[in-house]
């Protein structure tokens, strides 16, 4: 059985998505040029869990976490393709993931389903919760606090990088060159909702986000972590209500 949801026709250079029996799939035609396809696969390849689990120890985004323990409660506000949810899980941390795009959520969810049938994934993607949704509205309505976050927001795509992986260039036609512009305003909300820290992944040599100034940052290979603390740590009263009466 094969149903296909189109927007725009291979010549307009539309997207499809093709639900098949080996799981979901969406397709950026581009005109004369060959389709891309995007399957997400969490167990093998570049995003597989064995090669999440090899690299976990020297893994950056476990680093710029700092020192929480396995159990930690972390708040992936970007899920996207479910690489870092992946890594975040395999490291023990109990992760909700957030993905605004109904396309990418499904195509993820259906991922995870997949993957969970791999007798090694069952424990880790038992500890991710993944959840269709604007992060800052989910936030809003349950006023959940984390012991910490990472945000991967879109960055505009690069026109000169021929390399930009094949994913991402699928995720821009289905997002928009702008989208996750108002990538600013999500760290503003999510310093609200953790006790511990905001981790931001960034190009290497790309500005901060907003211009804000993180309190350190951890440089990988491709990547920046920048890591920002919340000014009054989430889930602690006010420093107003700790002053002493003088009266
Ligand atoms: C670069 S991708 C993230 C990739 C992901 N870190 C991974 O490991 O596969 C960015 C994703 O964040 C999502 N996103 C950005 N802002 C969001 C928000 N406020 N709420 C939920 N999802 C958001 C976008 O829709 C996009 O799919």
């Amino acid at each position: 059985m094969r149903g296909v949801i189109t927007s725009g026709g291979p010549e307009e250079g539309g997207l499809e998505l093709v639900c098949e029996a080996e799981g979901l799939t969406l397709v950026a035609h581009q005109g004369t040029d060959p389709p891309l396809a995007l399957n997400i696969d969490l167990t093998g390849g570049t995003r597989g869990y064995r090669q999440a689990r090899a690299a976990q120890s020297r893994e950056d985004l476990v680093r710029s976490l700092g020192r929480l323990p396995r159990g930690s409660q972390i708040l992936d506000a970007s899920a996207g393709l479910g690489r870092d949810a992946l890594v975040l899980a395999a490291w023990g941390f109990e992760v909700l993931a957030l993905e605004r795009s109904p396309v990418l959520a499904a195509l993820l969810a259906d991922a995870l389903e997949r993957a969970s049938a791999h007798e090694a994934l069952r424990a880790p993607l038992a500890r991710v919760d993944l959840q269709q949704g604007d992060v800052r509205q989910w936030l809003s309505r349950h006023g959940r606090v984390f012991d910490a976050a990472v945000f991967d927001p879109m960055f505009p795509p690069r026109r000169k990088n021929a390399q930009v992986k094949k994913d991402m260039r699928v995720l821009h036609r289905l997002l928009g060159a702008d989208a996750d512009s108002d990538a600013p305003e999500t760290l503003a909300v999510l310093l609200r909702h953790v006790r511990h820290s905001v981790v931001v992944k960034r190009p290497l040599h790309a500005p901060c986000l907003g211009d804000l100034k993180p309190a350190r940052s951890l440089r990988g290979r491709s990547t920046r972590f920048d890591v920002y603390l919340p000014k009054v740590p989430a889930g602690h009263p006010p420093e107003s209500s700790l002053a002493v009466s003088r009266s």
